[in-house]
Parts: structure tokens; C-alpha cells; sequence
């Protein structure tokens, strides 16, 4: 059960609305897996393959963009109190967007495939500067919770960043001088997306979610005020560094900041839910512990040198995956019920017994998921980092885990749907 004490849960908006991207989620994923296992003796070897960047995409847009956008459009109404963010019909254009655009994009990076890479780019931005603006919009118009909403100001704003620099790195992927980018501008893109986009979001929304999860101390308050405004001007840092052509000292700067942050926040969070009132080990917080153990090996891997990729593994696979899961695994169940609990009482079916969380998604699909997911993480670790041959299997298993989350998201709204249809038929 979660800690609702502080969420305006009137405000709560359609169940179609965050269920529709996590829903799309987990197929790219699962695509994601399988195009790993067609090049397993080349895929992880360098960070410029075609394979690389086209999962790399998969991932951050089609998979943990798409749950992020999802939750964030749950999450405002009912933590900050802002109004509705999008209507069912627009979230529903946004999914198709961020789906078909993520879709052609990935393609065009693989084939590399100029038209499809610029259409599948025009989706993406055009729905997530969209998106931006929304929730800039409401954000705006919101009184609610200081804390939270300058850390999720200040991710969207990174988004904002990371979208218009993926448009010129595709710019300049053509050929297009007039782009003003090269490669050196890769790294500032994704350092704005993993630790912008991601690293601010994840800080920003950890703070209320652990302690409604897991009944857990927030961490420290001062660290999760500071964090956000650190971070962002590091990345402003970065990118002023690149653009005046500075780019030698990333390598540097980057990794130390980034560590003290994210390592951190890491830390924080790892003591804070060692402190929960809930002693129940739920599968979930195995989730949050993969995630925050693999900030702290990516940062390490970054030290030593290691390749590149493995750092992205560590990131991406490691952490973003196991922190949007794990989030899946306790809003879902929570959403499905809330919805269903509403219509209940609106149409006073007293009559109509409702499943508990558990009916929808239960914990032994979330502890095969995790242990699945947990395997894939590790091999494609070692295959990126000691090109071993454990890229395939780690591939399979990243398809796997992504299948068994989709049937269990599934479940939960087949359920849903169901015994909704039970509450508004006639009694
Ligand atoms: C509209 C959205 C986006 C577009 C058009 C885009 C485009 C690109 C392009 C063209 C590259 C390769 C650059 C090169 O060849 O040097 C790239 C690299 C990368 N992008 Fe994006 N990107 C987008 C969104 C994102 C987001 C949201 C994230 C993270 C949250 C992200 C993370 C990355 C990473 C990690 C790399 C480096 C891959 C590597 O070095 O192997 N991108 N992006």
C-alpha cells in the first residue's frame, strides 16, 4: 500500500492517460534486446557503432522518456496540485508520436538512413518541445510544492536541451555545416539527456516517492534542494566549455562532478530506504538497489578508464531501466485501484468486491523481472567491458525482462478493464 497522505488525488487524471506510454514502453525494449543478439560479436565493442546508437535510442526515448513522460503526467496533478497537464486525446497523440518518431529514428541510426533518421527526429522533437511546453505550462500556473517543481523545471528544461542538440547532431550526421555541431557535441547531448533529463527527474521525483513507497526518511533535504541547481550549472559549464571550444576538459570535469552528485544522491538514497517503517522487502526496492549500485559502478568504470559503452550500460540498462521499472511496479498496481475505488463509490456498486494490488500485478513477476533484468545488466556489463561473448545472452534476457514486464503491465489493465466494465454495468 502506498503513504497517499500527501497527494491531491481528485486531480487525478485518466487511467488511459500515463497507462498509454507505459504501455508502448517495454516493446523497445524488447526490440532493443533482439537487435543486441543480431550483431552480439560487434554490438558493444565501440560507442559509434550503428547497433549502439539505434539501442541507445530504444532505451532513453522509447523506453525511459515514454514511463518519465507517463509519470510525470500522473505525478503533477496529484503531488504538485497543478491541473490536468494533457487531455486523454492529446497523451494518446503524444504516444503515437514518441512511438512512431523513436521507431524511425532508431532505424535511421542503424541503416544509417538520412530521411528516416530527420523524420523520426521531426516526431521526437515536435512531440517532446510539446510536451515541455505543457508541463512548463502548468508547472507555471501551480503553487504547489516548491521543491519538487524547480527539479522538474529544471529536467524539462534539460530535455529541451538534449532534443535540440539531438536535431543538430542529425543536422550535422548529414552534412549539414550550417548545424554548428560535430562529434565533440555528442557528449554534452548526452550528458543534458542521462544526467539532465534523467538525473534531475529521478533526484527531483526520489524525494516524495521513497517515503510513499517505502514509508523511508527523505533523504536530506538541503542535498535534494542543491542537487538540481549543481547539476544544471555543471551541464551550462560543459556546454560553454564545448562551445568555446574547451571540449579537452570533459573528460575531466564530467566525471567528478557528476560522481559527487549522482554518487551522492545514490548513497542517500540507499540509507534513507535502509531506515523504512516497512521491514516487507518488496521486490521493488531490489529495483532502486540496482539502480543506485549502478550509478556508483558507472562513476567508478569512469575513473578507471574503462570503455565508454560499459558506462553507458551501467547507465542506461542499469540504472534508468531499474529506476522506471521499479516505479511501474508500485504506481501501476496503485493507479488501477484508485481508478477502480472512485467509480466504485461514485456509482455506490457496494456490491462489486475490487482485487487488491497484489491482483494486479503480483510480486512474483516482479521478482522474476527483477532477477531477469539484473542478469541482462551484468552480461551486457561484461560483454562491453571485456568484449566476452555474453552479449547475446545478455540481449535475450534484456528481451525477456521486457516481455514479462509487458505482460505484466498487461495483466493489470486487461484486470482493470474488466472489473471496470463489471462496475458500470447495470447491478
Ligand atoms: C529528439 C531526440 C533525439 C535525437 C534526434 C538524438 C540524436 C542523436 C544522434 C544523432 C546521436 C549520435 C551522434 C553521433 O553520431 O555522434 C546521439 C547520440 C546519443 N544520444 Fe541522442 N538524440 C535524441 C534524444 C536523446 C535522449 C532523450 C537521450 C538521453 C536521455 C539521448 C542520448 C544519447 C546518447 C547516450 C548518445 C551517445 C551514444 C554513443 O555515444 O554511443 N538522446 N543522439
Amino acid at each position: 500500500m502506498l503513504n497517499t497522505s500527501g497527494l491531491s488525488l481528485a486531480n487525478t487524471p485518466p487511467y488511459s492517460v500515463p497507462l498509454g506510454f507505459f504501455l508502448m514502453a517495454p516493446l523497445f525494449a524488447l526490440v532493443a534486446g533482439v537487435l543486441l543478439m543480431t550483431a552480439p560479436e560487434y554490438a558493444l565493442t565501440s560507442r559509434w557503432t550503428p547497433t549502439v546508437l539505434a539501442t541507445t535510442h530504444l532505451l532513453v526515448l522509447g523506453f525511459i522518456t515514454s514511463i518519465m513522460c507517463g509519470s510525470l503526467l500522473q505525478i503533477l496533478p496529484v503531488l504538485i496540485g497543478t491541473r490536468r497537464v494533457v487531455t486523454a486525446r492529446t497523451a494518446g497523440t503524444m504516444v503515437v508520436m514518441l512511438g512512431g518518431g523513436t521507431a524511425l529514428l532508431s532505424a535511421g541510426l542503424l541503416l544509417t538512413h538520412g530521411p528516416l533518421s530527420w523524420v523520426g527526429a521531426a516526431l521526437c522533437v515536435g512531440m517532446l518541445l510539446a510536451f515541455a511546453f505543457e508541463v512548463i505550462r502548468a508547472l507555471a500556473a501551480s503553487s504547489g510544492l516548491r521543491r519538487i517543481r524547480w527539479s522538474v523545471a529544471l529536467a524539462v528544461f534539460a530535455l529541451i536541451v538534449t532534443v535540440f542538440m539531438g536535431a543538430m547532431l542529425i543536422g550535422s550526421r548529414s552534412g549539414w555545416p550550417a548545424s554548428g555541431v560535430d562529434k565533440s557535441w555528442t557528449d554534452v547531448h548526452l550528458a543534458w539527456g542521462l544526467a539532465g533529463w534523467m538525473g534531475l527527474l529521478l533526484i527531483g521525483v526520489a524525494g516524495e516517492l521513497l517515503p510513499m513507497f517505502y514509508l523511508s526518511p527523505p533523504p536530506a533535504q538541503w542535498l535534494m534542494r542543491a542537487l538540481p541547481w549543481a547539476i544544471t550549472g555543471l551541464l551550462l559549464s560543459l556546454s560553454w566549455m564545448a562551445w568555446i571550444g574547451e571540449a579537452v576538459a570533459l573528460p575531466v570535469v564530467l566525471p567528478i562532478g557528476l560522481l559527487l552528485s549522482f554518487g551522492g544522491f545514490a548513497i542517500a538514497g540507499f540509507v534513507s530506504q535502509l531506515k523504512r517503517r516497512r521491514p516487507r522487502r518488496d521486490p521493488t526496492l531490489g529495483f532502486w538497489w540496482l539502480g543506485q549500485a549502478s550509478i556508483l559502478l558507472a562513476a567508478v568504470a569512469w575513473l578507471m578508464q574503462a570503455p565508454v559503452v560499459l558506462t553507458g550500460v551501467l547507465l542506461i540498462v542499469g540504472a534508468g531501466m531499474s529506476f522506471t521499472c521499479g516505479t511501474l511496479f508500485k504506481i501501476v498496481p496503485f493507479l488501477s485501484w484508485y481508478h477502480l475505488q472512485a467509480t466504485k463509490v461514485k456509482r455506490r456498486r457496494t456490491d462489486v468486491k475490487l482485487p487488491t494490488m497484489q491482483g494486479f500485478i503480483g510480486d512474483t513477476v516482479a521478482h522474476w523481472q527483477l532477477a531477469i533484468h539484473t542478469a541482462a545488466t551484468a552480461l551486457l556489463a561484461i560483454g562491453a567491458w571485456l568484449h566476452a561473448p555474453t552479449v547475446w545472452t545478455g540481449g535475450l534476457l534484456l528481451a525477456g525482462s521486457a516481455l514479462l514486464l509487458w505482460y505484466a503491465l498487461l495483466h493489470a489493465a486487461w484486470r482493470y478493464r474488466r472489473v471496470a466494465r463489471t462496475l458500470t454495468r447495470a447491478a
